[in-house]
């Protein structure tokens, strides 16, 4: 039966209408409603109680997370079985942070050699008994690395900075574009630099042509072969790859196929992330998240936080026709978030056709996309209040201020509050002045955060982490693999050949495309 035909999904698709003839603005007066709908975890609340939902519609939701059998497929993940079909393989990131027991000890175990050997690596690093080749000690590292092996790792080095342990300065590198990579070595010594290579395939494109530009720079200006390995350290499932490219074995990091890539900043491609917050605040991090895994595996429906979120972002795409997710961050320290979360959703569940390979009849996944407050509000928001578009939004906010500044952060937090209250209620002007008029009924969460440091932002991740999953669970697709981003890697192929090569026409597949190509190659 898929999704549509399911009787929890028809009983959902009748509660609609009678959900719009109520304005969200009557619905939030009721005391009982925070009690229902606010909920704590890991040093965070989450607030749905400015979503468009009522108490037949949450029951309602309820029913359609038992007929999709949301929770019994959760268990069979965190039991390790391949629930990744189209490649056959487990999906056990949990496990990262010991959060999946019934995976098995054996996988337990390289998970915690690989995190001693990782602790190793940052305490050398940062106390100076590691150097580089001529003895001097390590001022930067350089993360290379992109998607999953990249975006993860910057948002937290970003969020965290305000429990940065040590001297080091922290550089990413992850587009091919040579800009972020001269710019970044511009600021660095090749003495004093220790490049991380980050990729679970060894093979992505990108990353392949920074490390080869990187480890040229090293040579070029050190003349040392040597010194690669006290310069360079990899973190892959090809360890043989790896090995080939020049780095010694011992500075090799693996991973391994049950980790997807954008749910890999747990593992060793979270190094900058230990590089920087040193390992109490790594394992403060993993302990965040892994109360997130105990929650989401032991806790019923009206209560489960990841499950609540994937059923009412479910509610509000589906059935109210939000077309998109705005992800506000009122933080400057999250600005990075909207990135990280458009990988993780929009990669996993971006997808249109169920486990069996049959099209669905019902679309997934709405546009997510943010920001940070208040610089939204002088942007966007103006749409948001009064355009054609139905959204929804996610607000984070921080309780506690970290920066001294209370009157700044009063105003923080609010506008945040001031936001959310005016897409829930709108603003109905006088008679002659229409173009005031704000609709409201925007279903909104707010997410907020006792304090912006690693427990706190372990556990928001591994929410957001098991929420792509039950949504992905509820469509019948599989959030795991991302065969899509295939295709235009295999067609930039035989586009670079011409380009580098300078040759004439070749045989492109459109004459689009063809022109374009032309016109480039005359004004290189
Ligand atoms: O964008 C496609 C993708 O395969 C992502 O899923 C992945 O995180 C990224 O490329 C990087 O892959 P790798 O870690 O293998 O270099």
């Amino acid at each position: 039966m898929t999704a549509t035909q399911s009787p929890a999904w028809q009983n959902l698709q009748n509660l609609t209408d009678s959900l719009t003839q109520q304005p969200l603005k009557s619905l939030l007066n009721d005391e009982q409603r925070a009690q229902r709908l606010q909920h704590q975890l890991a040093g965070m609340l989450f607030d749905f109680s400015k979503q468009w939902v009522d108490g037949p519609v949450m029951d309602g939701l309820a029913a359609l997370a038992e007929d999709r059998k949301v929770m019994s497929q959760a268990k069979a993940m965190l039991a390790g079985e391949a629930i990744n079909r189209s490649e056959n393989r487990a999906v056990l990131h949990s496990t990262l942070r010991n959060g999946a027991p019934a995976a098995g000890k054996e996988i337990q175990t390289q998970v915690n050699q690989t995190l001693g050997r990782m602790f190793k690596l940052q305490a050398d690093i940062s106390s100076g008994a590691w150097r580089g080749y001529t003895g001097k000690v390590i001022t930067d590292i350089v993360h290379i690395g992109i998607g999953g092996s990249h975006l993860g790792p910057e948002l937290v080095v970003n969020a965290l900075v305000d429990h940065k342990t040590n001297h080091l300065r922290i550089h990413f590198v992850a587009n091919i574009d040579a800009a972020e990579l001269t710019r970044t070595l511009a600021v660095c010594q090749p003495e004093t630099t220790l490049f991380i290579i980050a990729s679970k395939s060894f093979g992505t494109l990108e990353t392949q042509v920074n490390a080869k530009s990187a480890r040229s720079w090293f040579l070029e200006r050190t003349g040392s072969l040597a010194g690669i390995a006290k310069h360079f350290v990899a973190i892959t499932t090809n360890l043989s790859a790896a090995s080939e490219f020049g780095l010694d074995e011992a500075n090799l990091f693996p991973l391994w196929d049950w980790v997807g890539g954008r749910f890999s900043l747990w593992s060793a491609v979270g190094m900058p992330i230990l590089m920087s917050i040193g390992k109490h605040g790594f394992e403060a991090f993993l302990a965040g998240a892994q109360e997130v895994d105990q929650h989401f595996s032991s806790t019923p429906t009206a209560t489960n936080i990841p499950l609540l979120s994937a059923l009412l972002a479910t509610w509000n795409y589906n059935f109210l026709g939000a077309r998109s997710l705005a992800v506000l961050a009122y933080d400057e320290r999250l600005k990075l978030l909207p990135d990280y979360l458009q990988q993780l959703e929009m990669e996993s569940n971006g997808k249109s056709v169920n486990h069996e390979g049959a099209t669905l009849d019902y679309d997934t996944m709405p546009v997510l996309w943010g920001g940070t407050g208040t610089k939204g509000q002088h942007a966007y928001h103006q749409m948001l209040h009064q355009g054609t578009h139905q959204f929804a939004a996610d607000f984070i906010i921080v309780a506690q201020d970290q920066h001294n500044y209370p009157e700044h952060h009063n105003w923080l937090l609010a506008n945040a509050l001031g936001q959310s209250q005016a897409m829930a209620i709108g603003h109905t002007p006088a008679q002659d002045e229409p173009y005031k008029a704000v609709a409201g009924n925007h279903s909104t969460t707010t997410i907020v955060l006792d304090t912006l440091a690693p427990r706190q932002l372990g556990g928001l991740l591994a929410t957001y982490e098991h929420k792509v999953f039950c949504q992905g669970a509820i469509w019948d697709i599989n959030s795991f693999d991302q065969w899509g981003v295939e295709l235009g890697k295999r067609l930039a192929e035989p586009i670079y050949e011409q380009l580098a090569a300078h040759r004439g026409q070749g045989a492109m597949q459109d004459l689009a495309t063809q022109h374009l190509l032309d016109h480039l190659k005359n004004r290189k």
